[in-house]
């Protein structure tokens, strides 16, 4: 029986991928710190499917604490844990950042050298790129991150290409750019709008909205990710991995409102630092490589997610859901 290790598994994306591994006859070792970026309940919630099998096993703990046990016996690592957020990342929180991103991903890389032939699948970031001078931007653009955050992502991505070239660890970072679905982190737009949508209640634009992502639906991001974890050639390789229509935050927040069915409250306010204006991913390599084909429109992927939070919602929101079918 193949036996992988999810790093970060309760969290939005280490959640969908324990669940998709599973679903494929994979044991999975899920390690997670549950720690207080958002509430933990939130967190054991996105493994409410996985609990149910007996090829998960749960084991609470961080990363940065030592990671050969967990290693033992898994033929691939996801490694996914991280403390996220482009905006958060500033002030005294960046002792977070540094714990959780860099020497986590450094101790588990010093595990995965006593462990030759695992391939370790690394979840890198668009923020990596920064304000970038390309647009569709591929993998081979100098690295400008803007965000604390960003810096300690490509730190722990040049720690996997040092480990590549030294040490022969079997590394792949995919750069993923700004995935959404449901279980989304409570601070990211899509979460925060939908929640909004779904209660009448104001949304807060951190800019003119003319800003614009690359969203990438996060069952196309698994895909991405078992492909990652299952092509050999892709040792020491870097990957883009974006949905492949960047669109604006007004144009998204059109289409929210048209899915819920009534008319935003739209509060425009000031850009955050750290954030950039623009994304959008080159993706050819990782479809000529990988076979990467992103399938979910924005306004499927949309549904999903606002359909999700609606179905956590109390009963007198979830009228809005009545009122959409
Ligand atoms: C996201 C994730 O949060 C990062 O963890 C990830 O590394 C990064 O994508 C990536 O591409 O790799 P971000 O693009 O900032 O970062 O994603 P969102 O939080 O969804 O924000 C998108 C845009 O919406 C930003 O311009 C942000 O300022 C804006 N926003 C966010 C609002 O206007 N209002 C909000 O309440 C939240």
């Amino acid at each position: 029986m193949p036996r992988a290790l999810v790093t970060g598994c309760a969290g939005f994306i280490g959640s969908h991928l324990t669940d998709a591994l599973l679903a494929r006859g994979t044991d999975v070792v899920g390690v997670d710190c549950l720690n207080d970026n958002y509430p933990a309940s939130q967190k054991r919630a996105n493994l409410a499917c996985a609990g149910d099998h007996d090829a998960f096993e749960l084991v609470v703990a961080d990363v940065a604490g030592g990671a050969a046990r967990l290693l033992e016996g898994c033929d691939v690592v996801y490694h996914l844990a991280a403390e996220p957020g482009v905006r958060s990342s500033w002030g005294l929180r960046f002792q977070h950042f540094l714990h959780h991103n860099v020497e986590a991903t450094q101790r588990l890389l010093e595990a995965a050298r006593e462990a030759p032939g695992t391939r370790v699948v690394y979840a890198s970031s668009s923020s990596i790129y920064g304000e970038s001078e390309r647009l569709p931007t591929p993998e081979h653009t100098p690295p400008q991150p803007r965000s604390p955050y960003g810096v300690t992502k490509l730190a722990a991505e040049q720690l996997c290409r040092v480990y590549h070239a030294n040490h022969g660890v079997d590394t792949v970072a995919l750069r993923f750019f700004t995935v959404y679905g449901p279980r989304q982190r409570p601070d990211m737009a899509f979460r925060r709008f939908c929640e909004a949508a779904a209660h009448g209640a104001p949304i807060e634009l951190f800019g003119d909205g003319r800003q614009s992502r690359d969203f990438t639906y996060v069952a196309d991001v698994v895909d991405a990710i078992l492909a990652a974890g299952a092509h050999a050639a892709a040792g020491g390789r870097v990957y883009n991995v974006g949905g492949g229509a960047p669109v604006s935050l007004n144009a998204a927040l059109e289409l929210i409102a048209g899915l819920a069915g009534r008319p935003l409250d739209v509060r425009r306010g000031e850009r955050e630092s750290g954030d950039v204006l623009h994304t959008a991913a080159d993706v050819a390599r990782a479809r000529e490589e990988l076979g990467f084909a992103p399938s979910t429109r924005l306004a499927e992927g949309l549904d999903a997610e606002l359909r999700w939070v609606l179905d956590r919602a109390e009963p007198r929101v979830r009228a809005v859901s009545a009122r959409r079918s």
